[in-house]
């Protein structure tokens, strides 16, 4: 038995097989049972993929024990509120941060990117009112393959490059029109004058003709630079999360060799959901829910009763069994922009209350559920007069440059292979 191996043994035959075990640079080394099937004949077992490594990658690194959280090496403490979202993003796709004339460069590119061809705006016309945007973004994202047919090539980096760019710079536009059409307001065009996450708020929040006036309210409401800043760290946050359910929902759909936009359309579906992207609109809907601080210890016991399905938005992670590192870095914007931009004080009390409950109590205390990144982005983008049904849409705008990342990285990879697992059988 050689020393970077593990024998695993059949109990039943006494047949014995030896395995290589791969060192990564940092986090669990893996157990490489790529010929196991052919070995033993038998298959591994792991539904939920809860200790499987499914590809190798350089992109984002995560300690879940040690609430750690890196892109590219750089920790995201030092990058959230620190660089500008599109510098991450460069980071990301790059591997490394851009120089001030290459970070100018690909601001103005990514600017000059953000229309929309006119065949999906008509396309948005055949959705019904009352439509959630998310539904809206994954079917506008997916026809964004009928007009863009190449990006297929993975020895054309210039391609994979505007490939990149592209779906980075439109997704804000595709968010901010889906949100529209389905409150039935006129459509408004990206503002080249101004940076991407003004601009994504200016969509949302412009009335045709200029004037700057929230949907919703009627008043003058110019963009503030403190909340430009703040969605800024806040997509930072999001930008990537190595193999979560949406971006191993990319990389499988990528691995049939389909178009990346499809994949990320895909990745769009898979983030919806409550257990993943989807709980940032949950937890919102059930800080409501609860209503008052003297309602909490009702709710705590509800998440604890394993005869009610209900849980405890915002809390648990399959990876982090310690803080979250993202809910941290929301916590402390959270905090230093309570006065500033008069965040919802009833709000915050209920969930300053739930979380004080829950992180004293046993049951959560024992699994390791601390508040994720999805418990504290709502009251700051409610305070941004964010509409609730766009939280995960910002979820998507924010994860961009992560999942098309990771397409790339899998189309450069020479041992990608299918995501074909296979099961254990126990029908007829
Ligand atoms: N409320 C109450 N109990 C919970 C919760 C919760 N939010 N999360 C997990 N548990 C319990 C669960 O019932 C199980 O208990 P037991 O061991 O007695 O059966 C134990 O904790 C482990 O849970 P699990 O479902 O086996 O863990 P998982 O790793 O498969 O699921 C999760 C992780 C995030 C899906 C889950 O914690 C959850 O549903 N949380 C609420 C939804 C949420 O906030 N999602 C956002 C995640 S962060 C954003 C992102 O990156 O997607």
């Amino acid at each position: 038995m050689g020393k970077n191996t593990m024998t695993l043994t059949d109990n039943r035959t006494g047949k014995s097989f030896e395995y290589n075990i791969i060192d990564g640079t940092r986090g669990p080394s893996v157990v490489d049972i790529r010929s196991f099937y052919k070995d033993s004949g038998m298959f591994t077992f792991d539904p939920g993929y809860t200790s499987t490594a499914s590809c190798e990658s350089k992109i984002t690194f995560i300690d879940g024990e040690n609430s750690e959280l890196r892109y590219r090496g750089i920790p995201i403490e030092d990058l959230a509120g620190k660089s500008s979202y599109l510098d991450v993003c460069y980071l990301l796709m790059n591997g490394n941060l851009p120089t001030p004339e290459q970070s100018k460069n690909f601001d103005l590119e990514i600017r000059h990117r953000s229309f929309l061809d006119e065949g999906i705006l008509r396309l948005f016309d055949a959705l019904p009112d009352h439509a959630h945007p998310m539904a809206t973004m994954g079917a506008a994202t997916m026809a964004l393959a009928t007009i863009y047919k190449d990006h297929l090539n993975p020895s054309n980096e210039d391609e994979f490059r505007v490939m990149r760019r592209r779906i980075l710079a439109k997704m804000p536009t595709i968010a901010a029109m889906a949100y529209r059409n389905s409150i039935g307001v006129p459509m408004i065009y990206p503002d080249i004058n101004r940076y991407f996450t003004e601009n994504f708020l200016y969509m949302l929040r412009a009335y045709p003709g200029g004037k700057l006036k929230y949907l919703g309210n009627g008043h003058n409401d110019e963009i503030k630079q403190v909340e430009v800043d703040a969605l800024d760290a806040i997509l930072t946050l999001h930008a990537d999360h190595e193999q979560n359910a949406s971006t191993t929902t990319v990389r499988n759909v990528g691995s049939t060799e389909a178009h990346p936009y499809v994949s990320i359309a895909s990745g769009i579906a898979a983030l919806w959901g409550s257990a993943h992207g989807g709980a940032n609109e949950r937890v919102m809907e059930q800080l409501k829910l609860i209503g008052d601080v003297k309602n909490v210890p009702t709710y705590i016991a509800k998440a604890k009763d394993k005869n009610d399905p209900f849980r405890l938005m915002g809390f648990g992670h399959r990876v982090y069994k310690n803080r979250d590192p993202r809910a941290q870095e929301l916590k402390k914007l959270q905090d230093k922009l309570r006065e500033e931009l008069h965040l919802d004080s009833h709000l915050l009390d209920i969930a300053a209350a739930v979380e004080k409950a829950a992180l004293s109590d046993d049951y959560f205390v024992s699994r390791g559920l601390y508040p994720n990144i999805d418990f504290y982005s709502g009251v700051i983008l409610t305070a941004l007069k964010i509409p609730i049904e766009m939280f995960t849409p910002i979820f998507v705008i924010g994860r961009i440059p992560g999942w098309i990342s990771q397409w790339t990285e899998l189309k450069q990879d020479p041992t990608a292979k299918i995501a074909r697992p296979r099961q254990l059988y126990t029908g007829k």
